[in-house]
């Protein structure tokens, strides 16, 4: 029993002690997607799913929820975004080569018609953030009519 006592209150120091840490906010002043935007060309609907369900992971902001002010979790969350910003990050597109845009259009009708994106971690705490059947065709339509441009673009004249 004294020994259960002890390793008790071992983890609640060390829960305590973590709280005075936290990672890295990952949060970008103004319009950090408008490149990504203005070459893609979503519709209003689409525009605003990426906005809802992506960006949290997949671009330069994340609008954190009120537990990511809990360490571990903030680690968690942290850890979450930078293996998805190195995927893929939407605020970084202007960067991107033509090859590249190609290829992540590719992915991205790929993972949402699979199912994997967004995280099914996160669309459980995120209301709404699920993507419909009627979402998914629009997104597909959309990557299809995207790509052509780029393979255009990547023609030599
Ligand atoms: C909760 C965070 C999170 C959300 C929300 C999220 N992703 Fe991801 N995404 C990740 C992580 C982490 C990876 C890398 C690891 C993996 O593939 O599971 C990733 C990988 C990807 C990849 C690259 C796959 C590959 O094989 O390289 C694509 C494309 C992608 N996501 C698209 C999307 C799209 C589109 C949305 C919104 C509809 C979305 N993701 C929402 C976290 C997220």
């Amino acid at each position: 029993m004294k020994l259960l006592k002890k390793i008790s209150l071992g983890i609640v120091i060390i829960f305590i002690t973590l709280q005075f840490f936290s990672p890295t906010k990952n949060i970008a002043a103004g319009n950090h997607t408008e490149a990504f935007i203005d070459q893609t060309n979503p519709t209003p609907e689409l525009k605003r799913l990426f906005e809802s369900s992506c960006y949290d992971c997949h671009s330069n902001h994340t609008d954190y929820p009120w537990y990511n002010n809990i360490a571990p979790i903030s680690f968690w969350l942290a850890d979450h975004v930078k293996e998805g910003k190195e995927h893929l990050n939407f605020s970084d597109w202007a960067n991107y080569s033509l090859d590249k845009k190609d290829n992540l259009l590719k992915e991205i009708e790929e993972e949402v018609v699979n199912g994997n994106m967004p995280l099914s971690q996160y669309t459980i705490f995120h209301n709404g953030t699920a993507i419909s059947a009627n979402e998914v065709n629009k997104l597909v339509e959309w990557v299809r009519q995207t790509r052509i441009i780029y393979q255009l673009g990547k023609q030599p004249n």
